[in-house]
């Protein structure tokens, strides 16, 4: 049966956009629900994603997806990681420059992983981009860390890039991309 409509649950209106964005021609219309849901503390993505979709189903109605989504750096072991909501909350852009000042290596990774309920069974698609914290943050699009990213290859940060953009290269634009190739080899995208 062809999905003619997938309900995100998200409270973050920039994930929303990005996620309209990617989906935009295939038929598929996204509604929303601006809800918040448990994030467990745990160390994996998966495990955030996993428990969120369990608590969710019983409230949901057909297909749903969640997207939870981290900031890895490089040389401070991977933090925030799978803190990135509390460390934005509480130390934000500044504080990610600050714990890099004076440090040679900026590598970092965004992560995704989107979790989606589909005819009862739960799938994931994860994606990631490389790239690095910029020495000052630049541009006013996006969200988040999107100020202080420069995905590789590149020398803007995702908050300088449109939506289209940004999903062209990012984290969540890959994991989209393996959600979409996923309904189209289900048959359930035309
Ligand atoms: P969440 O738990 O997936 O909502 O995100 C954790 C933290 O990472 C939040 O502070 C988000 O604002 C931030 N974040 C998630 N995805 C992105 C992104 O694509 N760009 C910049 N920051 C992000």
């Amino acid at each position: 049966m062809k999905l003619a409509e997938l309900t995100l649950i998200t409270t973050n209106e920039g994930k929303y956009l990005e996620i309209i964005d990617a989906l935009e021609g295939t038929g598929v219309s996204i509604r929303r629900i601006d809800r918040e849901y448990p994030e467990i503390q745990a160390d994996t993505l998966e495990s955030v994603v996993g428990f969120g979709l369990n608590y969710l189903k019983p409230f949901v109605p057909g297909p749903f997806i969640i997207d939870d989504s981290g900031l890895f750096v490089d040389a401070l072991g991977g933090f925030p990681g799978v803190y990135s909501s509390y460390a934005f909350r509480t130390i934000g852009n500044e504080g990610i420059l600050t714990l890099l000042k004076g440090k040679g290596n900026r590598r970092a990774s965004f992560r995704t992983v989107l979790g989606m309920v589909h005819e009862g069974k739960e799938h994931f698609f994860r994606g990631e981009c490389r790239g690095y914290i910029s020495e000052l943050p630049k541009g006013v699009n996006g969200f988040g860390f999107d100020p202080i990213f420069v995905p590789e290859g590149r020398e803007m940060t995702f908050a300088e890039m449109s939506v289209q953009m940004k999903n062209d290269i990012s984290h969540r634009g890959m994991a989209l991309r393996r959600l979409k190739n996923f309904l189209v080899n289900h048959g359930t995208l035309s």
